[in-house]
This record gives structure tokens, C-alpha cells and sequence, in this order.
């Protein structure tokens, strides 16, 4: 086998370093998605994205299991990443709520916890079907589900803990935390590069990590308006991976990199899971890096809006802080 490429490594507030690229597994199906992961393993991979919400951890943890079992890869020399669900953002259901998602991974800590979305919902509800199964966040306050996560790394049951979906707003709210969030993962790509989010969380010192790289082009129907734009098939990415004798795909990881951003490219497809890895070895130019700059329009492939059905306490605006 090849040697896989070095993935360059991001350092944490207060030491530790996140390989900045990992596989995502949301949209990765029971049946598919542990087979991902131990190819991944194998190819080279040192940093798998989960969450509760994507209901496959538990494959995972047998791909996990195994995989070390069989020597693939040693749990030290792993990054394992999962996020709390809306459902348990109470102070005291954090810790509970990261145990099960440890026992579905079979693991002992996880190297990251955040909690997915600063939205909160009633806890017997998993995806809100109306705004009547949603809390707002007087009755939730996100300054109390993050006593929580710092609970979690209190305990060891995390070595740090960050934040998912939040606005520089929200990170700052957190400053004055004990120990304040390490990492905020929201979506980035060439139509959504969050400059200003970049810049705030940089002064912060929280690193960033960009889900959805590749535009998600399998998102839910729900989540698919009739005049989306296509990301992998921009032709400006086209040409500057032709001209980094690369491919689209392999370009915008490369650039998210480059930017000093984590990237979690999902694939269940062992060629383009070896593909998207191969991008830690492509090298862009400033002026290709200056193009795909120009491609941003601030456009949400996850936009949200499933926050904010009848009677919800979210709106767009209030879910981003910023306009519509
Ligand atoms: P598949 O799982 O069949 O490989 P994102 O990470 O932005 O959510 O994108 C994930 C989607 O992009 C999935 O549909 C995945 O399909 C596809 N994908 C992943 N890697 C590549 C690639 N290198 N080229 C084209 N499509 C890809």
C-alpha cells in the first residue's frame, strides 16, 4: 500500500492537534457506513466526524472496534469527534447523553464533543415536527448546556469540547466560559466562505472546521430548493483543478485547507474516500486560492429553515444572527 499523505494538524487552544482532514458520516447509511470507516482507517484517515443525530454510531463503533482489534490504527492515533442533540441541551443531560453516545462508539472519550446547533427542542422529541416541539433559548439557555460540556471535559469524557452551527455572536457569549469552546464546525465551501465567522473565531482562538466542502450534493429533499447551484460542477473550480492536475472535488478541499480550516468531506465510496485524502498532498496557487475566493455568494445548502416551522421560537435570523 502507499504511503497516505501527511494531513496537516490543527492546535487546539490549550494544546492537542486536530488532523484537518476527516471523514464525515452524515447521510452515511447503516450497512454502508462502518465499511467507510474501516476503509478510511486503512487508506489513512485519522479523524471521523459522527453525531448522535446521524443514527449510525454504533456501526461505527464496530468498524472502531475491529479496526483496532485488528491493528489498524491505534486509538491514540485516532480522532474521534461526536455532537450533543438538541433534545439534551439541560445541563445535567449532557454528561448522560455523551455516555451513551461513548457506549455506542465503544469508546472511553471522545478527542471532541460539540453540541450540533444552538437550537433547543423538548426532550422527547428527536426532529421537531412543529414549532409546539421546540424550546427557545430563555427556557434552554446555551450558557447551561456549555456547564454541561464543560462537565464532559472535566470528567475526561472529552478532551475538548467546541460548538456546531453557531454565529461569532454566540461564540462570543461564550467568552467569559471557564473553559470556552475550542472548535465552532459550520458549513463552508466555495459559496459559503464565512469570512467574517473566519476572522472572529480566529481572534477567539477557535478553530474552525467546514462541513459539507463538497456542497452536499446528497442533502435531504427537504433541504432542496429548485434553483440551487451545483458546487462540484462550478466551472471555476473546474479550471483551477485542471490546472492543479487535480479534481473539483480535491480543489475545494485543498482550498478549505489552505484556509487554515478543518474539512470533513463524507463519502461511503471507497475511491472517492482515497480521493478526498489525496487532497492533503494538492498545493494551490495564491491565484487559484484568490479565485475560488471570488466564488463566494454566501449561499446555505443546510439553511435552517427547518428550525423554524409554525410557532417555532427560531427564525432564520435568530439561528444565524444575521439577515435574510
Ligand atoms: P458518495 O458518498 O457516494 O461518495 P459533502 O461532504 O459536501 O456533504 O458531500 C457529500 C456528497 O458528495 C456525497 O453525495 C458523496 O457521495 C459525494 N462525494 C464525496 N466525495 C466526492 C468526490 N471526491 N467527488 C464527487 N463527489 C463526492
Amino acid at each position: 500500500m502507499t504511503q497516505p499523505p501527511p494531513v496537516q494538524q490543527l492546535e487546539l487552544r490549550g494544546g492537542g492537534r486536530m488532523p484537518a482532514l476527516g471523514l464525515g458520516t452524515w447521510k452515511s447509511d447503516p450497512g454502508e457506513v462502518g465499511a467507510a470507516v474501516r476503509a478510511a482507517l486503512e487508506l489513512g484517515y485519522r479523524h471521523i466526524d459522527c453525531a448522535r443525530i446521524y443514527g449510525n454510531e454504533g456501526e461505527i463503533g464496530d468498524a472502531l472496534k475491529s479496526a483496532f482489534a485488528d491493528g489498524v490504527v491505534a486509538r491514540d492515533d485516532l480522532w474521534i469527534t461526536s455532537k450533543l442533540w438538541c433534545n439534551r441541551h439541560r445541563e445535567e443531560d449532557v454528561v448522560p447523553a455523551l455516555e451513551s453516545t461513548l457506549a455506542d462508539l465503544q469508546l472511553e472519550h471522545l478527542d471532541l464533543y460539540l453540541v450540533h446547533w444552538p437550537v433547543a427542542v423538548r426532550e422527547e422529541v428527536v426532529g421537531p415536527e412543529t414549532g409546539a416541539d421546540m424550546l427557545s433559548l430563555e427556557e434552554r439557555p446555551l450558557l447551561a448546556t456549555w456547564r454541561g460540556m464543560e462537565a464532559c471535559a472535566r470528567k475526561g469524557l472529552a478532551r475538548h469540547i467546541g460548538v456546531s452551527n453557531y454565529s461569532a455572536k454566540k461564540l462570543r457569549d461564550h467568552r467569559d466560559a471557564a473553559h470556552p469552546p475550542e472548535v465552532n464546525q459550520v458549513e463552508l465551501h466555495p459559496y459559503l466562505q464565512q469570512p467574517d465567522l473566519l476572522r472572529a473565531a480566529d481572534e477567539m482562538g477557535v478553530v474552525m472546521t467546514g462541513y459539507s466542502p463538497l456542497g452536499s450534493p446528497d442533502r435531504p429533499d427537504t433541504m432542496r430548493k429548485g434553483d440551487d447551484p451545483v458546487l462540484l460542477e462550478d466551472p471555476v473550480v473546474a479550471e483551477v483543478a485542471s490546472e492543479a492536475g487535480c479534481t473539483p472535488a480535491q480543489a475545494m478541499l485543498a482550498w478549505a485547507m489552505q484556509r487554515g480550516t478543518a474539512v470533513i468531506p463524507k463519502s461511503t465510496n471507497p475511491d472517492r474516500i482515497e480521493e478526498n485524502l489525496a487532497a492533503a498532498a494538492v498545493e494551490l496557487s495564491p491565484e487559484a486560492m484568490e479565485r475560488i475566493a471570488g466564488l463566494d455568494r454566501h449561499r446555505r445548502y443546510v439553511d435552517g429553515v427547518f428550525w423554524t416551522k409554525d410557532g417555532s421560537p427560531y427564525t432564520i435570523e435568530s439561528v444565524w444572527d444575521e439577515g435574510a
